[in-house]
């Protein structure tokens, strides 16, 4: 089943498009990578997917409802999850106020130790200020906030980019058990080979556009893909 097709899309922040005409799916329990160069439009496309975009045409829909309309919370209940590239998490509460924030959590109380169980780190520190935590469990944090309402399809932009080497791979795994649990992840990202190592289908923009698409170990074995997008192979 289709979770999030996107057709058309286009949009941008004033008069100008950043967006130039995107068409994406994404199926139930898969991982979509999209990478590109920087200044592509990855995170104005995760902008425009969540509705913070001021200014979009095209369609967004989501479990066959068209979205589009929609505002940003309205989006959050119908089952969009986002995480953004600077990490939206509130720096004077504590991490378990972070989580209680939440709107439109149904079982508050089983998904916070359900998040507790994924991110034990966050668990440890729970009545820390947000605003004192590094910046690979301000993500953790600002991914768990993302996963409380049990979202059908989640956006992440860059999940990886402040994270140590030691914690990226904790992370892709992350990503991967969240997909094989059945939800889709539309996942923007630098490190793009191992991205798609864990992704089912890659899409690499350029200029506001997918100039290529496909299955993720097509691109992978790509020599176009490799040489202009995908960057050195480690
Ligand atoms: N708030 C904004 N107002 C106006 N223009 C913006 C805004 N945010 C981004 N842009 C412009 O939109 C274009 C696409 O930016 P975007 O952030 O979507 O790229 P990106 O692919 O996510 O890049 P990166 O890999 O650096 O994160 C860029 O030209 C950027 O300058
Ligand atoms: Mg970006």
């Amino acid at each position: 089943m289709t979770v999030l097709s996107i057709q058309g899309l286009k949009g941008g922040y004033s008069e100008v498009n950043i967006l130039n005409g995107i068409d994406l799916a994404i199926e139930e329990g898969e991982i979509l990578t999209v990478a590109g160069t920087n200044g592509a439009g990855k995170s104005t496309l995760a902008k425009a997917v969540v509705g913070l975009l001021p200014r979009v045409s095209g369609t967004v829909t989501l479990n066959s409802k068209d979205v589009t309309s929609l505002a940003p919370e309205k989006r959050a209940q119908n089952g969009i999850g986002y995480v953004p590239q600077v990490s939206n998490v509130f720096p004077s509460l504590t991490i378990i106020e972070n989580l209680e924030v939440v709107e439109g959590v149904k079982d508050r109380r089983s998904r916070i130790a359900e998040m507790f169980r994924l991110f034990p780190a966050l668990a440890e520190r729970k009545r820390a200020r947000a605003g004192r935590l590094s910046g690979g469990e301000r993500q953790q944090l600002a991914y768990a906030r993302a996963l409380m309402t049990r979202p059908s399809v989640v956006v992440l932009d860059e999940p990886t980019a402040a994270l140590s080497p030691a914690l990226v791979a904790e992370s892709f795994g992350r990503i991967a058990s969240l997909a094989h649990d059945g939800t889709s992840v539309l996942l923007i990202e630098q490190r793009a080979r191992q991205a798609l190592a864990i992704s089912n289908r890659g899409a690499i923009m350029d200029g506001g556009r997918v100039v290529l698409e496909g299955p993720a170990v097509d691109l992978l074995n790509n020599e176009k893909a490799a040489a202009l997008y995908l960057g050195h192979s480690t």
